[in-house]
């Protein structure tokens, strides 16, 4: 263990500080991050750190070489926040209603900044390159994030990369590791069903909308608990279903949106198919004209077990044995990293979070404790530190 390496992330704690809480009261929505992109060009600028900006979106591509050659390891935050009115009352809550840094996103940029900080510290000593990859438009999974900075061709030299995500569902000083399936994949689909309007006292003359689509999401609900291995690891949920005009008249038109979640590329084909399939019967039953957009969002975040090893020896000695937590379940929520596990070896990681009263990602009142902001940094600085300390021959 490098002792320095903790020591400068207690050192540039306060800048993290800042960092973070300044991001977190000017939060920009997907494909948005604008001003956040000039942030991180200011520091990398302070730090003399190479950069290329505008990558992919606003990406921003930060270098740091080392004293001697080996190999590159690529280490990347997401930048964007969600339309959600905040609800913190934080001192540093958005200035920008409906915009909220939601998801921890402003932590990891930080993070990224702090961990950037230490390294060009101690370039000189390093055998190898470190790549910073702020990535845009995690959030949005119908635009290309890390996709898009994938098919730049930017991280073609890379030879492993890590990602972490601040996770409430784990209590803060714990650090969550997986092998193989992590993360799902996401998939989005809207559906219209159409009937035929009607007169609430006369149902035979239309095609109740409603009843039709009431009985579509029972026939999802079977093809998910009936139709699919138990361990298979499905889930869909209908979370948008509006339909209905009047208390009285029989509904022309129902519409649904919902998402599916899978892992194996298989299942997600099963359920795109059976979804499709499902309606066609239903509109023979019911005589309704059905329409479905799905659309394919993430991929699963599959971690390779090389680097979920090494990063669970590096937490256990920079943050001690105790904060290795590894997991025994996957999560079903998605994150586009997969995009990057799908050329790159490396792993994801969770950074907890979780403490009495600290709701979900996602949730208006979702904050973090700012002490992991050291110890994430700590944890991937070393992660780095670790693999370029001395010479080893490319991956
Ligand atoms: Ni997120």
């Amino acid at each position: 263990m490098n002792a320095n390496i903790k020591k400068l992330a207690m050192e540039f704690t306060k800048d993290m500080i800042g960092w973070r809480r300044h991001i977190h009261a000017h939060p920009e929505l997907s494909g948005k991050e604008k001003d956040t992109q000039k942030l991180i060009i200011n520091v990398l600028r302070t730090l003399g750190i190479e950069y290329k900006e505008n990558v992919y979106g606003y990406a921003v591509i930060g270098t740091i070489y080392g004293g001697h050659d080996g190999p590159n390891i690529a280490l990347r935050a997401d930048m964007d926040a969600l339309p959600i009115v905040e609800t913190t009352g934080l001192p540093f809550a958005s200035e920008q209603t409906g915009v909220m840094h939601a998801c921890g996103h402003d932590s990891h940029i930080a993070i990224l900044l702090g961990v950037a900080s230490i390294l060009q510290s101690v370039r000189d000593e390093l055998y190898g390159t470190v790549t910073l990859v702020f990535q845009p438009a995690e959030e949005e999974a119908l635009v290309a994030g890390a996709k898009g900075i994938m098919e730049s061709g930017v991280l073609d030299t890379v030879d492993e990369i890590f990602g972490l995500h601040v996770w409430p569902q784990i209590p803060v000083g714990k650090i969550g590791l997986k092998t193989g399936h992590f993360m799902a994949a996401s998939d989005r689909f809207n559906v219209d069903i159409v009937g035929k309007a009607t007169h609430g006292a006369e149902p035979h003359n239309g095609i109740d909308a409603i009843v039709a689509a009431a009985n579509w999401i029972t026939s999802v609900e079977s093809i998910i608990v009936r139709e699919t291995n138990p361990m298979d690891q499905v889930v869909c949920t209908i979370g948008i279903f509006q339909a209905g005009e009047r208390y009285n008249v029989g509904a022309g038109l129902a519409h649904l949106e919902g998402t599916c979640r899978t892992y194996d590329p298989n299942k997600r084909d099963y359920m795109e198919a059976r979804l499709t399939e499902s309606l066609k019967a239903l509109d023979t039953m019911f005589g309704t004209n059905s329409t479905i957009e799905y659309k394919r969002g993430h991929g699963a975040t599959i971690n390779t077990p090389s680097s979920v090893e090494y990063a669970a020896s590096v937490v256990a000695d920079y943050l001690g044995e105790d904060a290795v937590q590894m997991m025994e379940y996957p999560s079903m929520a998605a994150e586009d990293f997969s995009a990057y596990l799908q050329h790159i070896p490396g792993t994801f990681i969770w950074l907890g979070t979780g403490f009495e009263g600290n709701p979900p990602l996602h949730n208006s009142g979702f904050t973090i404790d700012e002490s992991i902001l050291t110890s994430g940094a700590t944890m991937m600085a070393a992660i780095v530190w670790e693999r370029l300390s001395s010479v080893t021959t490319k991956k």
